[in-house]
């Protein structure tokens, strides 16, 4: 047996939808596998102590690696009561079914071990199991199997099938399996409505069918009084209309999650006040109406979701009797008011988020006091005044997002001195003043700093340089001023996104011979900054994708660096510059998909072999100074070639080749004095080439390249005879296509 497998054990097992199962043991049972010895001393083996016979095999996190086939020699173990072979890899093969043959087995365990195909019939005569798990495998039920299992398998107590394929089942069967204590099936297709026979399955205590899509329908009126389930979760599941008051009757609940499905109306005071509930998730459906006021009833909760519904109107102040509170999301719900001074006693939360609502007036002042909060989300509300100076709590905070809101007065010092922070988002406020205690920051473990959009104003606090966990700075559209040495950035080491952008006051202050180091940074937003110079970087920014430096004083050539991020630059933005030239190192970009030179005055364009898309410019205007324009090999330009290009006066080199242009030939571009190269290969060009109205058309062209397009016609006689004149030139006309090669030692 174990020398049908191959041994791996650092395969990673997926769960769908959320994790990946490391198995951690690291070695296989079966090392300690040795002929010779005796079998029943091998690791996961138990044997029965008369009669020797293996009785248990437990293979779990093995990592098993091959086929089990129908002669392997697991099937000679007919004594078996429990056989675990989780988490091992099976390479898609198919149960046989040989498995019904184990008639004495009460657990049977293949989860996430790679078996694929129909579940054989014979599965349903293992009448004797206790437990079943073949879940995240991709194993197909046929409803016959699945009915007749349940007939037969009486005491079956544990049934997890988690993302098998139950599409050709209907949730109805259900409530055939009186036994079932746990029935697991989440993503598992199931069609059908909802039954309160099911919710009221006798001894059922666990029911999770998440993720099954098609159930849909309402949910079911609950008339049994009896149930015993205490943990449900019908979350993304289609449900629609309103909660049944009825779902009282589930006395015993203590968790239970209808997130993420279309459920309307208000929230039944009776589900609230349910004894034992300590766990609500609401999240993600379309419920309106008010929070019942009972939360004096009931203060069981632990966790309280009810975010991204249309719950309307003041929070009730008996929120302040939830005193085991760990986590509550009122999040993007209609809320007014102001948020109740509730949380002196709520001192085990550790998550608040109350962002995306209408909240006003002042953050309550208890709320300062929290000290096991971890975060405190309450951005997007029309929160105002300053915050307090001096406050008790959030010595454990780790996020604070008050962003998008009226709040004003200075930042207080505590803000920027929180021992455990790691995320801080005050921007879209209007914060004010000097930073000056700014200089106190002492939140090493900041990563994330958002200060934009507020009135800041003075200069940027060196203090910022030591916090060396920064991976996004932004700093900008605030008044920031004074002069920065940019060499300071870069103590940042593992800072991704830089924005200092909309502050005209502030100059940054490059060193020509030193070379800043950005090895991480991603993003680089330095617009409106009056730049005379660009930063220097040279060989140290590979994976930089977004660089912003329009609205600047930049002149002359872009520096070399660009060369350095070729590979990855996705964004890049110089516009309203003075830039003039030397456009060669955006060519062979592969990623390059935005690109805005604007309000510059350029005339060399090369731009070949990126991966722009859409159509040309219709309007290039009249004192258009292009000499180059080169948009070769971009695959993906489309649409018309503009007759506005006839306004670059000046244009020596137009090449359009390889793209999707769809369009007939441009004869008004003979008017083109300097016109030397002309390159449409490999576009989408139709019908003739266009007679010469003057004989003076295209005076200059010396390369004339148009095959691989749609022309139909012969050549006309005007051009033969000028290529005729030209050196060098090949001429290699097929068909009705035309095949031009032009060569002058020029290289294209
Ligand atoms: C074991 O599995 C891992 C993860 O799938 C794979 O990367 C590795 O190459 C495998 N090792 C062997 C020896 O096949
Ligand atoms: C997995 O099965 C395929 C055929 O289905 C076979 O080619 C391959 O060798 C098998 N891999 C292992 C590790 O047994
Ligand atoms: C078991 O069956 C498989 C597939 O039919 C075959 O490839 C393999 O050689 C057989 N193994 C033995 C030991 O007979
Ligand atoms: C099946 O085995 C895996 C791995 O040991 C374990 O995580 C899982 O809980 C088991 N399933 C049941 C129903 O006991
Ligand atoms: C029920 O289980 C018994 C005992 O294993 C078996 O003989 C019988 O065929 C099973 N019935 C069905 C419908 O599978
Ligand atoms: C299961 O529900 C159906 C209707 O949904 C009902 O006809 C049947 O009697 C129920 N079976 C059991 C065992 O409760
Ligand atoms: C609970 O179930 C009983 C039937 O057992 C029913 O009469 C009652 O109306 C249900 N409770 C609610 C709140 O609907
Ligand atoms: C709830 O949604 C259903 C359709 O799913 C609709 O018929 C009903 O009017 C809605 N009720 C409320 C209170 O919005
Ligand atoms: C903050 O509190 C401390 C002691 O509680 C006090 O010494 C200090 O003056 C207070 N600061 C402000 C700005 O109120
Ligand atoms: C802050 O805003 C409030 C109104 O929301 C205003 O009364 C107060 O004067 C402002 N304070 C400062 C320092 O701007
Ligand atoms: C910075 O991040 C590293 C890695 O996440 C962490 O170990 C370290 O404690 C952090 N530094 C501070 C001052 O929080
Ligand atoms: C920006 O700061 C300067 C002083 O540094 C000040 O003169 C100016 O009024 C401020 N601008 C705004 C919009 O606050």
């Amino acid at each position: 047996f174990k020398n049908s497998f191959t041994i791996n054990t650092s395969y990673d097992h997926y769960e769908y939808p959320y994790y990946y199962h490391k198995c951690d043991t690291g070695y296989s049972k079966t090392t300690t596998w040795e002929i010779g010895g005796d079998c029943c001393s091998w690791a996961g083996v138990t044997c029965h102590p008369i009669s020797g016979h293996v009785t248990q095999l437990d293979l779990s996190c093995s990592g098993l690696v091959g086929n089990i086939h129908s002669n392997s020699t697991l099937f000679h173990l007919s004594h078996l009561h429990s056989l675990n072979l989780a988490f091992n890899h099976f390479n898609h093969s198919h149960l046989s079914s040989l498995f019904g043959g184990f008639v004495s087995l009460t657990h049977l365990n293949l989860s996430s071990s790679d078996f694929e195909g129909d579940i054989p019939s014979q599965i349903s005569h293992l009448s004797k199991l206790v437990s079943l798990d073949l879940s995240y495998n991709m194993l197909k039920w046929k409803e016959d199997t699945w009915k007749r299992l349940l007939q037969n398998a009486t005491v079956l107590r544990v049934l997890l099938l988690d993302e098998t394929d139950m599409s050709s089942t209907s949730i109805r069967t259900l409530n055939m399996s009186s036994s079932l204590v746990t029935l697991s099936l989440r993503w598992t297709w199931l069609r059908g409505k909802l039954t309160d026979g099911i919710l009221c399955l006798p001894n059922l205590q666990h029911l999770d069918l998440a993720y099954n899509w098609d159930i849909q329908g309402q949910l079911p009126k609950v008339s049994c009084s009896t149930a015993s389930l205490g943990f449900l979760d019908l979350s993304g599941c289609g449900l629609q209309g309103s909660i049944p008051p009825s779902f009282s009757n589930l006395t015993l609940l203590t968790s239970l999650d209808l997130s993420s499905n279309h459920l309307n109306g208000s929230i039944p005071s009776s589900l609230l006040i349910l004894p034992r509930l300590t766990f609500l998730n609401l999240n993600n459906n379309q419920l309106s109406g008010q929070i019942p006021d009972v939360f004096h009833q009931s203060n069981n909760f632990h966790e309280l979701d009810l975010s991204n519904n249309k719950i309307e109107a003041e929070l009730p102040s008996t929120l302040s009797n939830l005193q085991h509170l760990i986590l509550l999301d009122l999040s993007h719900n209609k809320f007014i008011g102001q948020i109740p001074d509730v949380f002196a006693r709520l001192n085990k939360l550790n998550t608040l988020y109350l962002g995306g609502n209408n909240f006003g007036g002042q953050i309550p002042s208890s709320l300062f006091g929290l000290t096991q909060l971890s975060e405190l989300d309450c951005s997007n509300n029309k929160l105002e005044g300053p915050l307090p100076n001096n406050i008790t709590g959030f010595s454990s905070l780790t996020w604070l997002r008050l962003y998008g809101n009226l709040l004003n007065g200075t930042i207080p010092s505590w803000c920027l001195s929180l021992p455990s922070l790691t995320t801080l988002d005050l921007s879209g406020n209007q914060f004010t003043g000097l930073p000056v205690h700014l200089s106190t920051i002492s939140s090493y473990s900041l990563g994330i700093l958002y200060l934009s959009y507020n009135k800041l104003q003075g200069n940027i606090p060196e203090s910022i340089f030591s916090l060396v966990n920064l991976t996004l700075l932004d700093l900008s559209s605030n008044n920031f001023s004074g002069s920065v040495h940019f060499r300071l950035f870069s103590k940042l080491q593992i800072l991704e996104n830089l924005d200092l952008s909309q502050n005209d006051q502030l100059s940054l202050n490059f060193k020509s011979n030193v070379n800043y180091s950005f090895s991480s940074l991603r993003s680089l937003d330095l617009s409106s900054m009056d730049l005379t110079e660009f930063p220097k970087l040279s060989g140290k920014v590979p994976n930089l994708m977004f660089i912003y430096l329009s609205n600047n004083k930049l002149k002359g050539r872009v520096p070399n660096w660009l060369n350095e991020t070729r590979s990855w630059l996705h964004e890049l933005d110089l516009s309203h510059n003075l830039l003039t030239q030397s456009w060669d190192q955006f060519s062979w970009n592969q990623r390059l998909n935005y690109l805005d030179l604007s309000f510059n005055s350029i005339t060399v364009l090369d731009l070949q072999l990126n991966k722009l898309h859409g159509t040309l410019p219709s309007t290039f205007p009249k004192d258009c100074g292009l000499r180059t324009l080169d948009l070769n090999g971009n695959q993906l330009l489309e649409g018309f070639l503009p007759e506005s290009l006839s306004n670059c006066i000046d244009l020596e080199v137009l090449d359009l080749g390889n793209n999707q242009i769809k369009d007939v030939f441009p004869h008004w571009l003979q008017t083109l004095q300097y016109l030397e190269v002309l390159v449409l290969r490999a576009n989408k060009l139709y019908g003739p080439i266009a007679c010469l109205k003057t004989k003076h058309g295209f005076p200059s062209l010396v390369i004339f390249y148009v095959s691989s397009n749609n022309f139909s016609g012969p050549i006309p006689k005007a051009y033969i005879k000028k290529f005729e004149a030209m050196k060098n030139v090949v001429l290699d006309a097929y068909s009705q296509y035309m095949e031009v090669y032009i060569h002058l030692g020029l290289k294209l």
